[in-house]
């Protein structure tokens, strides 16, 4: 990049990497503004960016990418030259269950702001220099065998639900943007995430609080698919190195270097849990439910429940382009990322009772009957 980002727009930055992002660039940087742009839906939360309204730089506007109007005077208003779009519907669970939400912020949502920036940029030269980074998934590239070859920049795209094809189709549209327009573009291509913030539909934070409290821990089929977890820290900082040293229209794949079952995470977490509890009679206290407080294994808790349908079997990056040409590697090993997040959700109980008593509870209700998978 050829310029040094000033007034960045974070889309998304009240979800879970978005919130993190925000902290990060806040932390990392001395000039210029983070203007979070943000719909709130179930997945956003302000209490993810608590603390920050004191800080100067930064500026909260609760708006929908979709309204390209909004965005572009949002661009125009705070002189914004860079754009990190991390906003999505992004749980592969819903997206199974009701596909229109997806196409509409994943797809309609990206190609409103790129006609936005578009606008702005190309257009009306707002500013002298821009970049619009796009933050999406490796599961565009499909489902690997148990000995293919990790995903690669080259790799077909092979999406397989209706949330990889949505962001597919908007990782499509940053690349015509760049081609046919000129748009200055990246894209970072990331594995699974954990860490402080997730929210609690998605596999690590749901099994570790309903160890917690004593729930059945749902694995999907027999549990030996395969995911790359990455530690959302390594994701931030990647994200920062493709702004700082990406190419303008190009890609970049980033992992974790942690393939792991995702029975063996749940096992992980079931013995990780009895293990800091066992000691710790004011956690015990806290939790009656909990195998530690009953005496008896988390492990007991869990159940192996109908599959995902089109369940992608296995995931796995090759992340040396970002390597060579980004400066990045994954720094937290899993283990002890692990342990750091288990130690945030015990840390941070009203931030998830809050979520679970909210709309998420009354959605799971709706949504799930007792033969499938979610709880
Ligand atoms: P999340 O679901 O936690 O957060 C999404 C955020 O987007 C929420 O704050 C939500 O309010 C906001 N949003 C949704 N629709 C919007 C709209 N129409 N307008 C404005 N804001 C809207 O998601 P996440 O897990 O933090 O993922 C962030 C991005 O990273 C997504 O693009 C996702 O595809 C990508 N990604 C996620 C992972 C992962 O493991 N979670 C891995 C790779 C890539
Ligand atoms: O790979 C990157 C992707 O990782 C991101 O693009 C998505 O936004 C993010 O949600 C995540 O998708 P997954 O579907 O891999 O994440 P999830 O946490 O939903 O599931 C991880 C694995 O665990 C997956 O194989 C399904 C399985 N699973 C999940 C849940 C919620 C279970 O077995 N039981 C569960 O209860």
């Amino acid at each position: 990049m050829n310029f040094k980002p000033l007034n960045v727009c974070i889309t998304g930055g009240a979800g879970f990497i978005g919130a993190n992002f925000v902290r990060h660039w806040l932390a990392k940087t001395r000039e210029g503004r983070v203007i979070v742009f943000d719909a709130l839906t179930y997945a956003g939360n302000v209490q993810n960016l608590a603390g920050l309204e004191r800080d100067p730089r930064y500026v909260f506007v609760r708006g929908d990418i979709c309204d390209e109007a909004a965005v572009r005077s949002l661009l125009e208003q705070h002189q914004i030259d860079t754009v990190v779009h991390f906003a999505a519907e992004s749980h592969v669970d819903r997206s199974i269950l009701g596909p229109d939400d997806f196409i509409r912020t994943n797809v309609v949502g990206t190609h409103s702001l790129l006609k936005a920036a578009k606008t702005s940029w190309l257009d009306r030269k707002t500013v002298p220099a821009h970049r619009f980074h796009h933050v999406s998934t490796d599961e565009v590239y499909g489902s690997l065998g148990p000995d293919d070859a990790p995903f690669h920049e080259a790799s077909p795209y092979a999406p397989n639900s209706p949330y990889s094809a949505s962001k597919a189709g908007s990782d499509h549209l940053v690349r015509a943007y760049h081609e046919t327009y000129g748009l200055d573009t990246s894209v970072t291509n990331c594995s699974n995430n954990y860490g402080p913030y997730q929210f609690p539909e998605k596999l690590i934070p749901l099994t570790l609080i309903n160890i917690l409290l004593g729930k059945p821990l749902p694995v999907y089929g027999d549990g030996l698919q395969v995911r790359d977890w990455l530690h959302v820290a390594d994701h931030c900082e990647a994200i920062s190195l493709a702004l700082a040293r990406g190419k303008s229209g190009d890609l970049y794949n980033i992992g974790g270097n942690s393939e792991t079952t995702n029975i063996h995470i749940v096992r992980t977490l079931c013995a990780l849990v009895d293990e800091y509890l066992a000691g710790r009679a004011d956690l015990k206290a806290a939790f009656p439910a909990s195998s530690a407080a009953r005496g008896t294994h988390a492990a007991q808790l869990i159940e192996h429940v109908r599959d995902r349908p089109g369940h992608d079997r296995r995931y796995a990056i090759d992340y040396r382009k970002a390597r060579r040409e980004l400066g990045y590697e994954p720094t937290r090993d899993l283990a002890a990322g692990l342990r750091a997040t288990l130690e945030w959700y015990l840390s941070n109980r009203a931030w998830w009772d809050a979520l679970l008593g909210r709309d998420y509870a009354a959605w799971v209700e709706k949504n799930y009957t007792r033969s499938q998978p979610l709880r």
